[in-house]
């Protein structure tokens, strides 16, 4: 097994930008770590992949973020999240990081720290959840809020059209305004009773000043990204041997799978600075 190297940073790897929407907020709580991001661009998106595909792509992205020394990788991205994480953590975590109590590296998503959370926002115990087809279709936010709040109503509209509209650079255009209005009618249409809208995409925060104009100003929209940045800084606290390793140099770094020039160039919108990235394939691991 390689080394674990002086350069520790944390790991946060979405199938695109939207991750980017998370590593945001987590730099902003948690300045002081290192931070390497990765974009599995050349295949996003994940949302309409299978669970295999979604499954192989994102263990190729979290060996690539360990062989780069991340002691810990978040799984910025639902579809992954709901895909992929559990069978990494419990299938593979024992043969590509072992360690003597338990892995020696972690990987966490973003549904979790969502879930455990989610029914604080609602008065009326009705959520929406706006997501990809792979998210939905897993039924992971019904599953994990049932467990933490068993009397809150689930209602799920998967969106397929808002990641390629976001990716594209055409969230802000009116074309997007017609698909924005159909899947939020849809979901609205479920319950009247529905007073809290999750954002369950990382790419969707970009959508969030046209959704606001399709629904009721009472509803409360949830974007993750603060979300997981309080979850995490929660966890480093209650993981002292783990918090002490990552290095706290106060880097950035950022990887793509496909050109590093368009990912500069759409990353800022995500990220709300400029970015400077690096061509990586995901292929290439030594694990
Ligand atoms: N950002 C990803 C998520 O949170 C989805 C993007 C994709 O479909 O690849 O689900």
């Amino acid at each position: 097994m390689k080394q674990i190297t002086e350069n520790q940073p944390i790991g946060v790897f979405d199938s695109g930008y939207g991750g980017l929407t998370i590593l945001r907020e987590i730099v902003q709580k948690l300045p002081q770590y290192d931070y390497v991001y990765l974009g599995d661009n050349a295949r996003t998106p994940y949302g309409t992949r299978s669970f295999e595909t979604v499954y192989q792509y994102t263990l190729e992205c979290v060996k690539l973020l360990f062989d780069r020394g991340c002691r810990l990788v978040i799984v910025a991205c639902n579809t992954a999240s709901a895909k992929a994480l559990r069978n990494i953590q419990q299938l593979d975590l024992p043969h590509i990081a072992p360690g003597l109590d338990g892995p020696a590296r972690r990987v966490l998503g973003v549904i979790r720290p969502t879930t455990e959370v989610i029914g604080n926002y609602s008065e009326t115990g009705e959520v929406g959840i706006l997501a990809t087809r792979g998210t939905v279709s897993s039924e992971s936010y019904l599953v994990e809020i049932e467990k933490f709040f068993p009397d809150v109503r689930v209602y799920q509209e998967a969106c397929p059209m808002w990641v390629p509209l976001i990716e594209n650079g055409e969230y802000d255009s009116p074309g997007a305004d017609y698909f924005v209005k159909q899947h939020l009618a849809r979901i609205m249409a479920q319950s009247p009773n529905i007073d809290t809208l999750l954002l369950a995409c990382t790419h969707y925060p970009l959508l969030i000043d046209k959704i606001r104009q399709y629904v009721p100003k009472t509803i409360t929209i949830l974007s993750q990204g603060r979300i997981v940045a309080n979850s995490l800084a929660n966890y480093l606290h209650r993981h002292p041997e783990l918090e002490s390793q990552i290095s706290q140099c106060g880097n950035r770094q950022f990887l793509t799978t496909d050109s590093a020039d368009d990912f500069d160039r759409q990353a800022t919108v995500f990220y709300g600075e400029a970015v400077q990235s690096v061509y990586c394939s995901p292929e290439v691991h030594v694990r």
